[in-house]
């Protein structure tokens, strides 16, 4: 059966299989993040526009072509929030978080919402995972950070990766470099497309962003940043880059890496993978000290990175272990009220058991029960009622044995919390207890 109603273009399902892919990776990560001393912050996701439009930037791509924004009934300009960033720095000053002591670290997963051209890899509705961090200027933290993605990449199975870093100066050294830009730019301009052409007249450093080939040939012979840091930037970039080779990571100085957001300061970075095609990001950020301040908050400086999940989960290497379950076949009405009576009882105890409604027989109950993928299958007929009985079958074996019914979650419980297979229990040893 087809119907005309599908899901939005850009966006998709995540069917049950794959669900199973997305708890294993986002449990992972919640685990890295713990350890590392992250806590989960949750925010909403509708927001102001205002947000984005000051945050994130006037003249960047997401901001002037991608986002989702729509009047309310209030009249209120909202945006689905195209990014996560903006939302937390709003949540730190809304609730004053920044007196806790610093610095403050949170993390977070949930969707984010661009309308950009759809491609592999690149969706208008697609999730992040994201880590901030706040209140530490130290340039140790910009490597502990990028020290923390290595080591979870490592976990998620991420093998060929490549970080990319740069720093993008502060507002000491960057107008200078930025006036220097833009008249070398002006000098090219005629060879832009239409979308740098314009570019060039708001902010320059957003050429580097251009995903036409032809601009970023010509974008390459620009004037570099690295060259016009100032000395505060040059020395956290050189203390950046120490902490990184003590850590062992390896990285490539990539000088047009500006990132598509206005907020950045100092260090950017990014992880790509090259098998992913075009869109080979698999993580992105840096530092962003005055964003905070930009909101009407304390200045107090920030970093932070997001993962796209979709594209981390296209390159991940995970094994998803097969669910183990319990099947409960009941000929007879007396063995059905047994056998919901024990369902109730194993799930009470936390072990996964489903009860089959249907009346067939056994032979059928059992066919049924290799198709669902059954890891064990308790038979109870009329005669197992009598002898206070039931049936335990392991379906992988075939191996069958009776077990009385006041032994039975006993029994489940050691199958089900170990790898032990049914013939290697001892079942008078186990019931002696
Ligand atoms: P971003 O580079 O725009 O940075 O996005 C981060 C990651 O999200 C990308 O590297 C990519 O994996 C994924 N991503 C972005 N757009 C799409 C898309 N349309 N479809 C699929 N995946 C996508 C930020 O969003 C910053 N807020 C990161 C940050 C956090 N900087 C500091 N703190």
């Amino acid at each position: 059966m087809k119907s005309s109603l599908t899901a939005i273009k850009g966006t998709k399902d995540i069917l049950p299989e794959e669900v199973r892919l997305w708890q294993k990776t986002e449990g992972i990560c919640r685990q890295v993040f713990e350890v590392y001393g992250y806590r989960e912050i949750r925010t909403p996701i509708i927001e102001p526009t205002e947000l984005f439009v000051k945050g994130t930037g006037e003249t960047t791509d997401i901001v002037t072509k991608e986002m989702y924004t729509f009047t309310d009934k209030g009249g209120r300009s909202i945006t689905l929030r195209p990014e996560y960033t903006p939302s937390v720095v709003r949540a730190i000053i809304e609730h004053r978080l920044y007196l806790q002591p610093s610095p403050l670290r949170f993390y977070y997963f949930g969707p984010m919402f661009r309308h950009d051209r759809p491609q592999k890899g690149r969706y208008r509705q697609f999730h992040q995972v994201d880590i901030e961090v706040f209140g530490e200027a130290d340039p140790s933290l910009d490597a502990e950070i990028l020290e923390m993605a290595d080591y979870l990449l490592h976990l998620l199975g991420v093998t060929e990766r490549e970080t990319l870093i740069n720093s993008v100066g502060c507002p000491v050294c960057r107008p200078q470099y930025l006036a220097l830009l833009r008249e070398e730019a002006e000098k090219i301009k005629p060879l832009l497309c239409e979308d740098c052409q314009r570019r060039v007249e708001i902010n320059p450093l957003r050429v580097f962003d251009c995903k036409i080939s032809s601009c970023q040939e010509l974008a390459s012979r620009l004037p570099q940043i690295k060259d016009y840091l100032c000395a505060d930037c040059a020395f956290h970039f050189e203390t950046f880059r120490h902490w990184l080779d003590f850590y062992g990571l390896s990285y490539r100085l990539e000088p047009r890496l500006v990132r598509g957001l206005d907020y950045y300061t100092r260090t950017t970075f990014e992880i790509i993978c090259s098998s992913l095609g075009a869109q080979n990001a698999i993580l992105g950020g840096g530092r962003y000290d005055h964003l905070m301040k930009l909101y009407g908050g304390p200045d107090i400086c920030g970093i932070g990175f997001a993962m796209g999940m979709e594209r981390l989960l296209a390159v991940a290497n995970l094994k998803i272990e097969k669910d183990r379950w319990l099947y409960i076949v009941c000929l007879g009405e007396k063995a059905r009220e047994q056998g919901l009576r024990l369902c109730r009882e194993l799930r009470h105890v936390g072990i996964s058991a489903l009860l089959e409604y249907k009346e067939k027989n056994l032979k059928a109950l059992l066919a049924r029960a290799n198709k669902l993928g059954a890891t064990w299958t308790i038979i109870i007929g009329e005669e197992e009622v009598a002898r206070g009985e039931c049936q335990v079958k392991e379906m992988a074996s075939g191996v069958q044995k009776p077990v009385p019914l006041a032994e039975v979650e006993a029994l489940m419980q050691k199958l089900y919390t170990s790898t032990m297979k049914l013939s290697e229990l001892n079942l008078a040893e186990s019931f002696r207890r």
